[in-house]
């Protein structure tokens, strides 16, 4: 199974800068300001998210966020830095529940299924809800298991040939195959960035997951491995629900259909992609996708 990325769990080390120079986040005035405008709510959501709020000790780093999130949609998650969005992420599939001092309160829902449920068994929610990090983050095997270690912990194939079909098709998907098909037994370690961020990619098909979490997928690229991820991202919408959290305002623009905008802990606006990027309805929303701040 996937472990937390180590980028992750030092959050607590970055300064927290902005927090204190605005104004009283308990003000009345400022709770209504930062009200989410937009379109929350989609027809037939895949998940839903109903005044969610998670602390981190005494830190409320998300606060009544409702969102639903659509099936074979691509959400993007932006923000500045430290306004939540990984936080926001790591709660559609419990992986909030790996930090300690984290709390996460209110209501989500896959398929109307509450995944906080004390009957819910999070290591196959994680392989329904799975994870894709920031760097690259192969197990030291070969590119062969890489692929096929998740579906063997699950018992998703019984016979070796399933195994391999499955390991085969999930390397198609990924966009992989042309280029490892003659060297499966060398080390997933040993391909380029890009190549092990499609290898990752892989693993997280292999368990026949319904919604792929990317958290800055492409921070550690180039353009060219970007370019395919973004590629590749298309196409797995046909398939999958996509939420990714992306610095890159144009990446989020070309990826995808909605756009998520937050902003220390408050989801101020979320609505169409092409809506938000040209018509923004809240100021904090326009500052942002202006550069007049992050
Ligand atoms: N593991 C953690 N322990 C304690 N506090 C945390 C932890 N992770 C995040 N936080 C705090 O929660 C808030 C939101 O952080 P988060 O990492 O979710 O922001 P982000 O939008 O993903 O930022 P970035 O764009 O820098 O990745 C911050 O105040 C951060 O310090
Ligand atoms: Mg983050």
């Amino acid at each position: 199974m996937e472990t937390i990325d180590e980028s992750n769990i030092t959050e607590m080390d970055k300064p927290m800068v902005e927090k204190p120079e605005l104004p009283s986040a308990s003000s009345k005035v400022d709770r209504e300001d930062r009200a989410t405008v937009g379109e929350t709510m989609v027809d037939d959501p895949r998940m839903s998210c109903r005044d969610v709020n998670v602390y981190y000790g005494e830190n409320h780093a998300i606060h009544d966020v409702n969102l639903d999130i659509g099936r074979n949609e691509v959400i993007a998650m932006i923000g500045p830095s430290g306004c939540g969005k990984s936080t926001f992420l790591r709660c559609l599939n419990r992986m909030n529940d790996t930090i300690d001092i984290c709390r996460v309160t209110g209501s989500i829902t896959l398929d109307d299924e509450d995944i906080n449920h004390k009957k819910i068994d999070v290591v196959p929610l994680r392989a329904q809800v799975s994870m894709v990090f920031q760097k690259p983050n192969p197990f030291p095997k070969s590119i062969y298991e890489n692929v096929a270690f998740g579906p063997r912990i699950h018992g998703l194939a019984d016979k070796k040939a399933d195994l391999e079909e499955i390991v085969v098709t999930s390397l198609k998907k990924a966009g992989l195959w042309d280029e490892v098909k003659d060297r499966l037994d060398q080390p997933g370690t040993g391909l380029s960035g890009g190549q092990q961020q499609r290898l990752c990619i892989a693993r997280t098909i292999a368990v026949g997951p319904e919604v792929i979490l990317m958290d800055e997928p492409c921070s550690a690229l180039d353009p060219i491995a970007t370019a395919k991820i973004e590629d590749l991202i298309d196409e797995l919408r046909q398939q999958y629900t996509i939420c990714i959290v992306t610095h890159s305002m144009q990446q989020a623009a070309r990826v995808s259909q909605r756009t998520a905008y937050f902003h220390l802990g408050d989801l101020i606006e979320v609505g169409d992609t092409d809506r938000i990027f040209t018509n923004p309805r809240h100021k904090l929303t326009e500052d942002y996708i202006t550069g007049r701040f992050g």
